[in-house]
């Protein structure tokens, strides 16, 4: 099953918004395989949006994200990776729509609370930066056999 690394930004943490994001996956039927609140040093985060260097944003960016502790996790699902970009909306919390993470939680376009892999090469490249292969968990759902109908079941 399609796999997608998020990070819970340091505005997320401190706002108290781990568990109200979390349970919007949970109640998607997202499975979540690996988690943990850690902090990014300037070095990972540099990596980490490496894509991004040179653009007028980058240096407060690198601030940002290495300013206080994240959450980052694996969640697994069919189609993961669009379903969570679309649920995390627009960059910009003004632009996102209502409904969406950005949309109904924030106001700004960097201090925007969350991060979703965009890709699949993208994808498997951010979970190896976060996490060990022994920190993955490969488990059946309980949920599975309600979240997926027979055809579409892993
Ligand atoms: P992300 O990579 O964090 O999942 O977000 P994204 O794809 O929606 O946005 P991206 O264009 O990749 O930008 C990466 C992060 O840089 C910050 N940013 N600030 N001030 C600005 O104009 C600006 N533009 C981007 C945001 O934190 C954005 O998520
Ligand atoms: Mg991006």
């Amino acid at each position: 099953m399609e796999r997608t690394l998020i990070i819970l930004k340091p505005d997320a943490v401190q706002r108290g918004l781990i568990g109200p994001i979390i349970a919007r996956f949970e109640r998607k039927g997202l499975q979540i395989v690996a988690l943990k609140l850690t902090r990014l040093d300037s070095a990972v985060a540099r990596q980490h949006y490496a894509m991004h260097e040179g653009k007028p944003f980058y240096d407060g960016l690198i601030q940002f994200i290495s300013s206080g502790p994240v959450v980052v996790m694996v969640l697994q699902g069919n189609h993961v990776i669009e379903t969570v970009r679309k649920m995390m909306g627009a960059t910009s919390g003004f632009n996102a729509e209502p409904g969406t993470i950005r949309g109904d939680f924030g106001l700004s376009s960097s201090f925007n609370l969350i991060h979703g892999s965009d890709s699949p090469a993208t994808a498997r490249a951010e979970i190896a930066r976060f996490f060990a292969p022994e920190e993955l968990l490969d488990f059946p759902a309980a949920s599975w056999p309600w979240v997926y109908a027979p055809g579409e079941r892993p």
